[in-house]
């Protein structure tokens, strides 16, 4: 095998804490590979107005893989307070780091695996006539990753010739009378080959996996032109993979149909933000934050991530409580996607043998409220949780 390069970038507060903890579990499974650290996040905003520096954009030109940890985003007004005193004034935007990677990098394709292992205490249970049931969730979500609402056209204030061009359209009329100071305009956009391509890694994923269904999660009856467009394009590539079914759920029965019977569902399609929201949905099934992870996959770069924030409230908490297991399902994920399979899932059975043990567990998957007491209630630091899957490998 080759030796790889990897860019990590930890990112901010809790990126820094679980990424080193992914590296650790690569190392011990073998994995050989080359780490180059890749600045992201709010001190490079800060210090730079720039919280994606160029830099780092060049090392994933260069080395195509990277592993992100997490960063911290702020409200609009504290973006400004919080630039270096010489670039204030100077009309810098702030925009998501990550949402800039995905759209520079053409990153189109998200997934988003939601799997239950046996014996996390989060799992999703059932009530039934006497007793409960635990249903056996194993759902991936394929979500467009670059456009749709998330595609950054919006206005405040929508200067007059924009205005003109959305008043060709005769549902402008309800807002004729509102001036253009108090209307806000986020553009939803979809295009035909992006919906093309994440239908078509969704339906490659069921075939490849053993997956029956693929379900597109949008509103066609309501958004008729974007979720339109993703059902007219399933619809299509799904002729070429007979023996999978499809199906279509609106997003909101889909957030239903969920908390009922999740087992029903296989891979799941959608647009971007309701991709997000439906991953965040079937994550809660299975543990939380603590346990989702994610791929952002584009013809080129590939860069996997926890889908978790920053959690900036437990950064400085020493030993450290956070849970690394969806950071380090992540790196499993990048594994996948070299073709490292079988030391994928090498690891992944060692985290589903610390998780069916149960002697090691991080403080979310015990309830508990985080904070430093956490470990007189029995909490594993997340040291003890790396170190538990390292030696169940
Ligand atoms: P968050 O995901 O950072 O934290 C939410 C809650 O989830 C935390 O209070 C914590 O209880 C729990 N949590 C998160 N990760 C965990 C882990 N590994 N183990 C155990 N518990 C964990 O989201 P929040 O608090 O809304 O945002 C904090 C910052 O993160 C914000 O600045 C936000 O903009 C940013 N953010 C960044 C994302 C990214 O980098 N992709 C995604 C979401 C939020
Ligand atoms: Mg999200």
């Amino acid at each position: 095998m080759s030796k790889r390069t990897v860019v990590a970038m930890p990112g901010d507060g809790i990126g820094k804490i679980v990424l080193p903890e992914a590296i650790k579990v690569l190392n011990a499974v073998g994995f050989e590979a080359e780490y180059v650290h890749g600045d992201i996040g709010w001190d490079f905003w800060c210090n730079e107005a720039n919280a994606l520096p160029d830099r780092t954009i060049r090392l994933l030109e260069i080395h195509k893989i990277g592993l992100f940890g997490a960063i911290t985003s702020k409200p609009k007004a504290r973006t400004e307070a919080e630039l270096a005193p010489a670039l204030q004034g100077k009309g810098h935007q702030y925009f998501s780091p990550i949402v800039t990677m995905r759209q520079h990098f053409d990153l189109d394709i998200c997934i988003r695996p939601c799997r239950s292992f046996p014996g996390n205490p989060l799992n999703f249970i059932r009530r039934k006539a006497n007793g409960f049931e635990e249903p056996k969730v194993d759902v991936v979500i394929f979500r467009q990753n670059t456009e749709g609402l998330y595609c950054g056209v919006e206005w405040t204030n929508p200067p007059p010739e924009v205005r003109k061009a959305l008043e060709t359209h005769k549902k402008m009329k309800s807002f004729a009378k509102v001036p253009s100071a108090d209307l806000a305009v986020s553009l939803r956009i979809f295009t035909r080959p992006a919906c093309e391509r994440i239908a078509r890694a969704a339906f490659d994923h069921a075939r490849r996996f053993g997956y029956k269904s693929v379900t597109v999660c949008e509103k066609p009856n309501v958004i008729r032109e974007t979720s339109g467009m993703m059902e007219a394009e399933a619809r299509k590539v799904a002729k070429e993979y007979p023996g999978i079914a499809l199906w279509s759920n609106n997003i909101d029965a889909q957030m239903m149909w969920l908390t009922k019977n999740p087992e029903d569902y296989g891979v799941i399609l959608a647009g971007n933000m309701f991709g997000d929201i439906a991953s965040d949905g079937f994550a809660g099934l299975v543990g939380g934050l603590g346990f989702a992870c994610s791929a952002n996959v584009g013809r080129e770069v590939a860069v996997f991530e926890p889908t978790h924030g920053s959690a900036p409230k437990y950064e400085q908490l020493s030993p450290s409580i956070v849970n690394p297991l969806a950071m380090i399902l992540s790196a499993c994920m990048m594994l996948d996607h070299l073709g490292e399979t079988g030391r994928s899932k090498r690891i992944n059975d060692a985290v589903a043998r610390v998780i069916a043990e149960g002697k090691t567990r991080t403080y979310d998957m015990l309830r508990l409220t985080g904070g430093p007491d956490v470990f007189k209630h029995g909490a594993a630091t997340t040291q003890q949780m790396t170190d538990a899957v390292i030696t169940a490998l």
